[in-house]
């Protein structure tokens, strides 16, 4: 953390308070070659260009098309397999490439994420049906003419217990609180702080084994973006792109992986959990979401 009175991150030699220190009416933050230079160097952030940027819009307007046609398609009775091979010929229809299949080690083998109930991500679509109670991440990545957009949603089944209700929903708040807050100067740090005291103050566990992520020429690049409490005080600038993507539990925080499949990340005490995931860009005056879905009902 930087004192208000040293001088600032920009390199400008003023103090911090007196230059892009947050509220203080700043200056606008202008991202030269040399900024650029800086945050990959110190980093590993890759400040897109504004031709990066069309790239990246387009492709997560599709990935947000492909997750809003998915979940209208996942109610009981229809398998996860059958949501993955619609959201598979969505990619094809489309030109683009879901970035999940085949993806990490061992490869991931289908095209979107299912995550059902205590299931917190990377869950395995597979020939069980939906039924009346679950609830359901969809996580949907597409590759479009070499560009990355990265959404996920929740769908509901039928009547769902109160508890599952909760979870959905301070999931969903967590999400659009801290997309609220974004603007250049903002700390990375500060979107953590936004979403885990908002789940503590619901009695919500917040996932820190996995987290948010730089996106758009690759799936993975840097910075991390935790959604609990950190001390990653990077400002963040106009050109970054980035995922938020809170997982709230109903219970304890802790996740456990499927030591078969290598990828299923299950709660520890069998509650649920929930999650919602937006791209994001940052601009001149605060943020542009990348991938405008809506949430249903
Ligand atoms: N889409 C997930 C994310 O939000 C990553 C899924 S990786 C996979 O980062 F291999 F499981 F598909
Ligand atoms: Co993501
Ligand atoms: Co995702």
């Amino acid at each position: 953390m930087i004192g208000r009175n040293e001088p600032c991150w920009c390199g400008s030699g003023k103090k911090w308070k007196k230059c892009h220190y947050p509220d203080s009416g700043a200056p606008q933050i202008q991202v030269t070659p040399q900024l650029a230079q800086e945050y990959l160097r110190k980093y590993q952030i890759i400040i897109k260009t504004p031709e990066q940027i069309d790239g990246i819009r387009t492709s997560g307007k599709l990935a947000a098309q492909i997750l809003t046609e998915t979940c209208q398609k996942a109610q009981a009775g229809v398998t996860t397999q059958e949501l993955n091979d619609f959201a598979h010929k969505l990619h094809e229809e489309a030109g683009a490439i879901p970035a999940c299949l085949h993806y990490g080690t061992p490869p991931f083998p289908k095209s979107i994420c299912t995550s059902l109930n205590d299931v917190i991500c990377h869950g395995i679509p597979n020939d069980i049906p939906l039924k009346e109670g679950d609830i359901l991440n969809i996580d949907v990545t597409c590759i479009l003419n070499g560009y990355y957009g990265d959404c996920s949603m929740m769908v509901t089944i039928g009547e769902i217990s109160p508890e599952k209700q909760l979870v959905v929903d301070v999931a969903y708040e967590c999400l659009m609180r801290s997309v609220a807050i974004l603007k250049p100067g903002v700390l990375i740090s500060e979107i953590g702080k936004t979403i885990q005291s908002y789940a503590s103050s619901h009695k919500c566990g917040t996932v820190d084994q996995f987290v948010g992520h730089g996106v758009g020429l690759d799936f993975h690049e840097g910075p991390q973006i935790p959604h609990c409490y950190n001390s990653i005080d990077i400002p963040i600038v106009p050109g970054m792109t980035f995922t938020i993507e809170p997982m709230i539990n109903a219970g304890v925080k802790q996740a456990y992986v499927d030591a078969d499949d290598e990828w299923t990340a299950y709660t520890k005490d069998g509650k649920p959990s929930a999650q919602w995931e937006h791209t994001l860009v940052i601009t001149n005056d605060g943020h542009e979401i990348l991938t405008p879905w809506e949430r249903q009902k």
